[in-house]
């Protein structure tokens, strides 16, 4: 298959296991996903369940110790340390829920680091625009201390999506927003999803914001169990999820 053909990711058979050989403890036990290029896939969960784990992995931030991971075509789980950190700049976005912004820096100078990391800097005119798309234009001299949490997450974000990465992985990324913040990035994100086709996995336990992707994938004692259209309604997702765990749903409110 030519490289652009190929899914944005493909997991095969993950398996990733902590502890030493004394108290082994597997929290992946083949894992497989696929998301093709432009989907928008949320994976939730149990506390403890292996999200984080299997995003890390995908980032390459953690090794497996089996199956396989191909990020456009690329075998992640293959490289070395140093192609894997060029590849992740250059091919992965990062959002995670502490937003990891460089706090001596500004917004502006936050979000076009991973160019300059690369040695290609950003045109004056590339970066006007990814401000103006995330509203960040009068901020844009501010450090991160002086921007509001959902004003640092949009600067996580824009940093995140200023390569045109391969894949956004965004774990719990509205956990340290309130809820009109958060849903205002639920809306940033399906947005990015649905104009600029970008392929988005995220994790979150919140079913609210999990209904912001087009599908959910249900991760349980270390397996996908289910996986279903969201249909963009948070009830639906609530009461799928509560299903496949093995609780009784609460009675519909309509
Ligand atoms: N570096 C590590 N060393 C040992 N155990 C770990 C490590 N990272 C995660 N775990 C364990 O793996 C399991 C899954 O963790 P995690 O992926 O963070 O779950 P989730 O994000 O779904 O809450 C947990 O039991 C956690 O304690
Ligand atoms: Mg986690």
């Amino acid at each position: 298959m030519a490289e652009e053909e190929r899914p944005a990711l493909e997991v095969k058979r993950l398996v990733k296991t902590f502890g030493g050989k004394e108290n082994p403890v597997t929290v992946l036990d083949g894992v497989d996903l696929t998301l093709a290029r432009g989907d928008f896939v949320a994976v939730m969960g149990p506390s403890g369940s292996g999200k984080s784990t299997l995003l890390h992995l995908i980032a390459g931030l953690l090794t497996c110790d089996g199956g396989e991971i191909r990020v456009g075509g690329e075998r992640i789980s293959e490289m070395d340390d140093a192609a894997v950190t060029r590849f992740r700049r250059r091919r992965i976005g990062l959002v995670f829920q502490d937003f990891n912004l460089i706090p001596t820096l500004t917004a502006e100078e936050n979000i076009a680091l991973p160019l300059l990391l690369d040695r290609k800097p950003p045109g004056p005119a590339v970066i006007e625009e990814v401000l103006a798309r995330f509203a960040l234009t009068p901020r844009r001299t501010y450090l991160p201390d002086r921007l509001s949490g959902g004003e640092r997450q949009r600067v996580a974000i824009a940093r995140a999506l200023v390569t045109r990465p391969d894949i956004v992985l965004a774990d719990e990324p509205t956990g340290n927003l309130d809820s009109p913040a958060g849903r205002a990035f639920c809306d940033l994100l399906s947005a990015m999803n649905q104009e600029e086709a970008c392929t988005i996995l995220m994790v979150s336990h919140d079913p609210v914001v999990a209904a912001a992707a087009r599908r959910v994938h249900l991760l349980k004692d270390g397996r996908f169990v289910d996986a279903f259209d969201t249909e963009h309604d948070p009830a639906r997702v609530a009461s799928r999820y509560l299903e496949a765990m093995g609780e009784t749903p609460a009675a519909p409110h309509r």
